[in-house]
């Protein structure tokens, strides 16, 4: 869907526009850790497992990345192990949120969920102040998003009822097929002004970024992806001083 191309792309934006930025990988690939360059996570120093089954200090975890302004908990591989021992646990949705509450220092921060709508993702529904839905511009992108939106509807039911749409990206657009406007303009129908203005191309600069640990700004600014990712930034961040201030 382009999850983890987000988060890295717009928490290195709100970064280089000097906005303090944290990034927590709730995914056990972990491709937002390895797509910042850190590599060799030494777990001994805390890792978004600890925060969720141990409630360590998160800011005793918090990385920095080489880029300024932005910080990251990493994950490891272990958090798998995280989705089958949340579930014999009480309060098991509030850890992600009980655990983050301990943190300072940072403007936003930007979680990363794995690809189910498991144990980890309702952690992470349950913690945010708001959700931010990238979907993809190809078929059956909105039946993905039907589901998510039960989730979204039981998780303000039940454990986080200020949780809102922060917005929707339409991602991986191409602009030469239809179906890619035909899925925008439903998304559109759908969501209406949720949906940013700015469109995410497919570009291939985007896909190549995380194998040199870099987000797409230090890798290739002159792209249309870091192009689209830099204003992506300053429409989130103007939506965001319209609603918070
Ligand atoms: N705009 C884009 N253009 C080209 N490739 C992209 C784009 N966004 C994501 N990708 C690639 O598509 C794949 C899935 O994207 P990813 O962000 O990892 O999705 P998710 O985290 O939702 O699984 C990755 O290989 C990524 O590099
Ligand atoms: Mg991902």
């Amino acid at each position: 869907m382009g999850k983890t191309t987000t988060v890295v792309n717009l928490g290195a934006t709100l970064a280089a526009y000097e906005q303090r930025t944290v990034i927590v990988d709730l995914d056990p690939q972990s491709n937002c850790t390895s797509g910042l360059g850190v590599e060799g996570v030494d777990e001994t120093l805390g890792t978004s497992y600890g925060l969720i089954i141990n409630g360590s200090d998160p800011n005793a975890m918090v990385r920095p990345t080489g880029f300024p302004h932005l910080s990251i908990i990493p994950a490891t591989p272990n958090l798998a192990g995280a989705e089958v021992e949340l579930v014999g646990m009480v309060g098991r949705e509030f850890r992600v949120r009980d655990g983050l509450r301990q943190i300072e220092g940072f403007r936003f921060l930007l979680m990363d969920c794995p690809p189910a709508l498991g144990q980890l993702t309702i952690n992470a529904l349950t913690a945010a102040d708001g959700l931010l839905i990238p979907i993809q511009c190809e078929y059956f992108a909105l039946e993905g998003v039907r589901e998510l939106m039960k989730t979204i509807e039981q998780v303000r039911r039940f454990l986080n009822p200020g949780l809102e749409i922060d917005g929707v990206v339409l991602t991986m657009f191409d602009e030469r097929t239809n179906l890619a406007r035909q899925v925008a303009d439903e998304v559109r129908g759908v969501f209406g002004d949720l949906v940013f203005e700015t469109v995410i191309p497919r570009n291939v600069r985007l896909a190549e970024a995380p194998s040199f640990g870099r987000p797409i700004h230090a890798y290739d600014l002159r792209s249309r992806g870091a192009q689209a990712y830099l204003h992506l930034g300053r429409e989130y961040l103007s939506r965001m001083e319209a609603l918070h201030g």
